[in-house]
C-alpha cells in the first residue's frame, strides 16, 4: 500500500498537449550501446516503462550528419533508415503508459565529426570542446547555415514523430547542445542578430521551437534542456542568466528541463555531491514560467522527491542514475515497498560504459543493459534448476549478490563469512572519505537476504577444504575476495619492487584496518582508480605530509571515465597533497623512495618516513584451488559444482563483483558452465546489416 505522503508523486500532469501519468521522469541518459546495440537499449527502456516511470527519454540522439560525437556511441537520426530502430525504442517505452521522449542533439562546438568528416558548425569559430581536446575547429555558421540547421531540426522532429515519440527534448546543457552554444557568451561571440544581447542569443532557440511547433506541435510536446550554470568563467551562461532567459521566454517550450552546467557537475558522484545538490540552482525558476519544470539530483529518497514537488521547486523528479540502479523505483514507491528500492550509490560506473564506448554496467543493478542481451529482468528470475542448495563462501559484493539472487531462485543458501562482519571490501571501503554511500551495496543486499527464509548466515566461519567437503552442499561458490599486495606489483613493477623492508610500507588494507602511517608519506598509485586519491586524502586528514606519486599523467587516471578526475585533483590540492605526475617509484630506500620520470627514467629521491603502496590486488583463491585439487572426492561429498567468482577470481571494481555474483546465480544449473564453456556466445548481439551494393 502506498504511503499517502507520496501521493503527490503520482498526480498526473500535462506537458503541452500530453499528460504524464506521474511525476517520475527519466531524463536522457546514454548507455554505451546506442546505435550499435539498438535492441539492448530498447529493452532497457522497456524495463523502465514496466517499472512505472511516467516519462522516459532516449539518450542524446545525433540529429544531423554535420554534428556527431564519435567515438561515443549514442543514437542517430540522420535519415529515414534510422526510424525503425528508434521506433522499437519508443514502442518499448510506451508499453505501460509512459510518455516516450527523444533527445535531439546538435553538438556544434562539441562535435568533432570524426566519422562523417564534415566540417563542424558552431555559432562562433573556435576549437572543438571535447574531453580529448581534439585538434579540430568549427566553422562559424552564416545565415544560410542557420536556415539549414532550422530545417534539419524540423526534419528530425518529423522523423521523431514517425518513430513514435511523444516528446522532443532540445539539448542545451552540459556544454553539449547547440542551444547552449548560442546562449553562452563564451561560445557565441557573434555580432549579428544571433549574438550580443541575451535576447539575440535566445533567437535561435525561439526560431527552432517555433518551426518545430508548426511541424509537430499539435501532437508532440517540446522540452528544452538548459544549463543551470555553465561554470566556465565570467563569459559562461550563469545561473542568473538562465533565470533571465527563462523569464524572457517563459512559454517557449512545454517544459523546462534544468541541468547543471558541466556533465561532471550534473552527474556529480556521491564522493563530491549530496542528493538534491542542484536545489539551490533550481529554486525559484519554476515561478518564472507557467510551464512545468523537471530537475535532477541523484534522487533516491521518496521523501526528498515529495518535498521537491510539495515546496514548489520542481514539477517532475528527473532521474538518470536512480532509474538505472532501480528501474522499478516508482513501482516500489507506489506499492509501499520503500525498503526494496535499490539506491544508486553515486559511483558513476554507469558513465564509464559511455566513456569507454563499451556497454554500460551498474554497480547496484547488474541487469542494466543485459535485459535483452542476456534476458535478465531486474525483478524476475527463473526458478532453480536441478540442484537444491549452495554454499556461498565470502560475503563481499559478489557473495552477497550471489546469495540474494540464488535465494530468489529458490535455492537453500548458506553464506559463510570468515570475519565477524558481513560486506567484505564494501564494509571497509564505506568508511573511507566520501565513500559512505557505497555502503548501500551491502545494506540493500543484507536487508533483502534478511527477508528470505532460505538463506542462513554464518559469520566468523573461515572454512577449509575438509570442512567444505564434509558439509554436503551440492554447489560451492567461492567469493573470498582479494587483498592488496604489499610488494608493489602492478603495472610499473611486474615482479616485487626493490628495497621492500627498507622503509615502513603500508597497503590500503592496513589503512582501512586503522594502521596509519605518520610524518612524511608517499602514496604511490599504480592502481589508477579511486583508491590512491582516497588514501592520500585520508592520510592528509590524519595530519600526514602527503606526496602522491603516480606514473600516470593524471591523479586517479581512470576516474576520467567516472567524471571525477577533476574533482579528485581539486580536493587533493586543497587538502595540501603534493601531486607528482608522470613519475614512478623504482625502489624503496631508508630515507624515502627512489622516483623515476615515466618518460626519461631520470632518477631522484623523494624523502619520506613511510610509503603507501596502492598497487594491485591478489585473489584469495587458496580455498578454491584446494577444492579443485580434490575434484576426485567431489562426487562422494555430494558436490556437483565449484566455482570462483568476483575479486577471488580476478580483482576489479565493485560493479564487476556484483555482476559476477548475479551471473553465477542466474546461470547455476543452466549448463552454461560445463566443460564446453565458451563454445557459444554468452549473450545476444546485433551486427550491422550488409548493404546490397
Ligand atoms: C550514464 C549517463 C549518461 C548520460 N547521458 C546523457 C545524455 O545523453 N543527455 C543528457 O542530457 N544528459 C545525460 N546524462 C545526464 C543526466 O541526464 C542527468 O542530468 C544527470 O545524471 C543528473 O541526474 P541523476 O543525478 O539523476 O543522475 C547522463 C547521465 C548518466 C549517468
Ligand atoms: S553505476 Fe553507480 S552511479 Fe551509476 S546508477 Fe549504478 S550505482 Fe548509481
Amino acid at each position: 500500500m502506498r504511503d499517502p505522503r507520496y501521493d503527490i508523486l503520482f498526480q498526473p500532469m500535462a506537458i503541452g498537449p500530453l499528460t504524464a501519468k506521474n511525476r517520475f521522469y527519466q531524463v536522457p541518459h546514454c548507455n554505451g550501446g546506442g546505435y550499435r546495440d539498438p535492441s539492448a537499449a530498447a529493452a532497457m527502456r522497456g524495463i523502465k516503462a514496466e517499472g512505472g516511470w511516467g516519462v522516459i527519454f532516449t539518450e542524446q540522439t545525433e540529429m544531423h550528419q554535420t554534428s556527431e560525437i564519435t567515438p561515443f556511441i549514442e543514437l542517430r537520426l540522420w535519415e529515414d533508415k534510422d526510424i525503425p530502430g528508434l521506433r522499437k525504442m519508443s514502442e518499448a517505452m510506451k508499453t505501460h503508459g509512459a510518455l516516450a521522449g527523444i533527445q535531439l542533439a546538435y553538438s556544434g562546438i562539441n562535435g568533432p565529426n570524426f566519422y562523417t568528416k564534415e566540417v563542424p558548425l558552431a555559432p562562433t569559430a573556435l576549437p572543438i570542446r571535447t574531453f580529448t581536446n581534439d585538434p579540430v575547429q568549427a566553422r562559424a555558421m552564416d545565415k544560410s547555415d542557420i536556415r539549414n540547421l532550422r530545417r534539419w531540426f524540423v526534419n528530425a522532429a518529423k522523423r521523431s514523430k514517425l518513430a513514435g515519440f511523444d516528446l522532443i527534448c532540445l539539448y542545451g546543457a552540459h556544454g553539449f547542445g547547440i542551444f547552449q552554444h548560442f546562449l553562452s557568451r563564451a561560445t557565441n561571440q557573434r555580432s549579428d542578430e544571433y549574438g550580443g544581447s541575451l535576447e539575440n542569443r535566445s533567437r535561435f532557440a525561439r526560431e527552432v521551437v517555433a518551426d518545430m511547433r508548426d511541424a509537430v506541435g499539435d501532437t508532440m510536446a517540446l522540452t528544452m534542456r538548459v544549463s543551470l550554470d555553465e561554470s566556465i568563467g565570467d563569459l559562461g551562461f550563469s545561473n542568473a542568466e538562465v533565470r533571465e532567459f527563462i523569464e524572457m521566454n517563459a512559454d517557449l517550450p512545454d517544459l523546462w528541463d534544468l541541468a547543471q552546467g558541466t556533465w561532471e557537475d550534473c552527474s556529480g558522484p556521491s564522493r563530491f555531491k549530496e542528493e538534491a545538490a542542484q536545489e539551490v540552482l533550481v529554486k525559484g525558476i519554476r515561478e518564472l514560467s507557467s510551464k512545468p519544470v523537471v530537475g535532477v539530483g541523484r534522487f533516491t529518497s521518496p521523501d526528498v522527491m515529495a518535498r521537491m514537488i510539495r515546496q514548489g521547486t520542481l514539477d517532475f523528479i528527473g532521474c538518470a542514475r536512480p532509474s538505472i540502479a532501480d528501474p522499478f523505483l516508482p513501482k516500489k514507491v507506489e506499492e509501499g515497498r520503500i525498503e526494496d528500492i535499490r539506491e544508486c550509490i553515486g559511483c558513476n560506473i554507469c558513465i564509464t560504459g559511455d566513456m569507454t564506448m563499451s556497454i554500460s554496467r551498474c554497480t547496484q543493478n547488474p541487469t542494466f543493459m543485459e535485459e535483452w542481451r542476456k534476458g535478465w529482468h531486474p525483478e524476475k528470475i527463473a526458478a532453480r534448476g536441478e540442484s537444491e542448495n549452495v554454499l556461498v563462501i565470502g560475503s563481499g559484493p559478489a557473495g552477497l549478490e550471489a546469495a540474494r539472487t540464488l535465494s530468489l531462485r529458490g535455492y537453500d543458501v548458506a553464506l559463510a563469512e570468515a570475519g565477524d562482519a558481513f560486506g567484505g571490501r564494501v564494509a571497509r571501503e564505506r568508511l573511507l572519505p566520501g565513500l559512505s554511500a557505497w555502503g548501500r551495496v551491502m545494506d540493500y543486499r543484507l536487508y533483502q537476504i534478511g527477508q528470505r527464509p532460505n538463506v542462513q548466515m554464518y559469520p566468523g566461519s573461515e572454512l577449509g577444504v575438509e570442512e567444505v567437503l564434509d558439509f554436503g552442499f551440492q554447489n560451492i561458490c567461492v567469493a573470498t575476495g582479494s587483498q592488496w599486495r604489499a610488494d608493489g606489483v602492478a603495472r610499473q613493477h611486474v615482479v616485487p619492487m626493490p628495497g621492500l623492508g627498507s622503509l615502513p610500507a603500508f597497503t590500503p588494507d592496513d589503512l582501512m584496518a586503522g594502521r596509519m602511517p605518520a610524518g612524511r608519506v608517499v602514496v604511490y598509485d599504480d592502481d589508477h582508480y579511486y583508491m590512491g586519491g582516497v588514501l592520500a586524502e585520508l592520510c592528509a586528514k590524519a595530519g600526514c605530509k602527503v606526496t602522491l606519486v603516480t606514473p600516470a599523467a593524471f591523479v586517479s587516471d581512470w576516474t576520467r571515465n567516472t567524471l571525477e578526475q577533476g574533482a579528485i585533483h581539486r580536493r587533493l590540492a586543497e587538502a595540501g597533497v603534493k601531486i607528482v605526475l608522470n613519475t614512478g617509484v623504482t625502489a624503496l630506500r631508508a630515507d624515502g623512495v627512489e622516483a623515476n620520470c615515466a618518460y626519461t627514467d631520470a632518477r631522484r629521491v623523494i624523502e619520506a618516513d613511510a610509503v603507501v603502496l596502492v598497487a594491485s590486488r591478489a585473489s584469495n583463491d587458496a580455498l578454491y584451488h584446494g577444492l579443485k585439487a580434490r575434484q576426485a572426492d567431489w562426487a562422494d561429498a555430494g558436490i556437483r559444482s565449484v566455482q570462483i567468482i568476483g575479486d577471488a577470481a580476478a580483482p576489479g571494481p565493485i560493479a564487476w563483483a556484483t555482476y559476477a555474483g548475479h551471473r553465477y546465480a542466474r546461470e547455476l544449473d543452466t549448463g552454461v558452465w560445463g566443460e564446453d564453456w565458451g563454445d557459444t556466445l554468452s549473450f545476444r548481439r546485433e551486427i550491422t546489416e550488409l548493404a546490397v551494393d
